[in-house]
């Protein structure tokens, strides 16, 4: 872990309470932490640095078990995040698309929800250090590897039990050395308050149990002055992930009645405070590949905040 996070972290399970953790090193590696224990002097709880990588999730049985953690998922998103880098013909943009509504420069940045990573080395571009948390421990896994290596193999699948061999290779340019990636929970972020320049939720919301308290969350660790935070969902709303009185819009009556990327805009404009001023607002395509013949194309309405 990246030694600048230190100072940035606090203990996910005393929130609201913003407690610091303090950190037991035992291996660092070009600089960065490589095995080290962080307790929180609040509840005691120890969060472990392993292999480089930290674990800031509330509860450690909180790591995510199914769907984003299986190995043809994490090949689907690889696909999805880095085909323009490995000149796919089916490649689509709208990574880049995001991304360039952003600039946290001189600032940190924060990636929420964010796979294997590709709105996180965009966010480092211009950022003083960009941070993406998940709580898939494959996609972390694969994001680091990522960095460290700057380049990644994988198993595209092409049919049934039939793939072909992709190599992901990060452009010389990216600044590796200014990203880093943790697992953690986007309903309980392990950072206090005001700390992001920038902050963004990519097609998460709607897989979240408590949608509003991940956006009270975004609200409280992004700065509250000079800050941008960008928003963008389909909202695919089901009752499999949270009960219909936590959905944000798809619903004719109560208080998110009507379409989410109207509640959520009223929210961002009235209810988060200090208030946001909406940018930007829009839909953008993007795709999932689950094989050579079979492409789930996404819609997306975003709204990019600043205050
Ligand atoms: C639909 S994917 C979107 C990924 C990425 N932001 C993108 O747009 O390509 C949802 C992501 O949210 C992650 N996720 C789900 N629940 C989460 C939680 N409580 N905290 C953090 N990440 C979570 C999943 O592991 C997955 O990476």
């Amino acid at each position: 872990m990246h030694r600048q996070l230190l100072d940035l972290v606090v203990c996910p399970g005393c929130l609201p309470e913003e407690r610091p953790l303090a950190a037991h090193i035992q291996e660092t590696r070009q600089g960065d932490i490589y095995t080290a224990t962080l307790t929180c002097p609040g509840c005691r709880k120890n969060y472990p640095i392993d292999h480089g990588m930290a674990c800031l999730l509330p509860q450690s049985d909180l790591a995510l078990v199914g769907k984003y953690t299986e190995l043809p998922v994490v090949s689907a998103y690889l696909w999805s995040h880095f085909a323009d880098l490995f000149d796919d013909p089916d490649q689509n943009t709208a990574y880049l698309s995001w991304s360039s509504m952003l600039n946290a420069s001189s600032g940190v940045a924060l990636d929420t929800g964010c796979a294997v990573g590709r709105l996180t080395f965009e966010l480092a571009r211009n950022a003083e250090l960009a941070v993406g948390i998940d709580r898939s421990h494959a996609f972390i896994q694969t994001a680091r590897l990522l960095t460290r290596e700057g380049r990644l193999s994988f198993d595209l699948i092409m049919e049934g039990e039939l793939t072909e061999h992709r190599e992901v290779r990060l452009p010389h340019d990216w600044p590796l050395n200014r990203v880093e990636f943790v697992l953690a929970d986007a309903l309980a972020l392990p950072f206090p308050k005001s700390v992001f320049q920038c902050s963004s939720s990519l097609n998460l919301l709607d897989k979240l149990p408590a949608p509003l308290k991940h956006l009270d969350e975004l609200n409280r660790v992004t700065s509250d002055t000079r800050a941008q935070l960008l928003v963008a969902d389909p909202w695919s709303w089901s009752t499999e992930i949270a009960p219909k009185t936590a959905w944000l819009g798809g619903v004719p009556s109560g208080s998110f009645a009507g379409h989410a990327h109207i509640n959520v805009r009223h929210l961002l404009e009235n209810k988060l405070l200090p208030a946001w001023k909406i940018l930007d607002e829009g839909t953008i395509q993007w795709t999932i590949r689950n094989h050579r013949n079979h492409f789930e194309r996404i819609h997306s309405d975003y709204l990019l905040a600043q205050r």
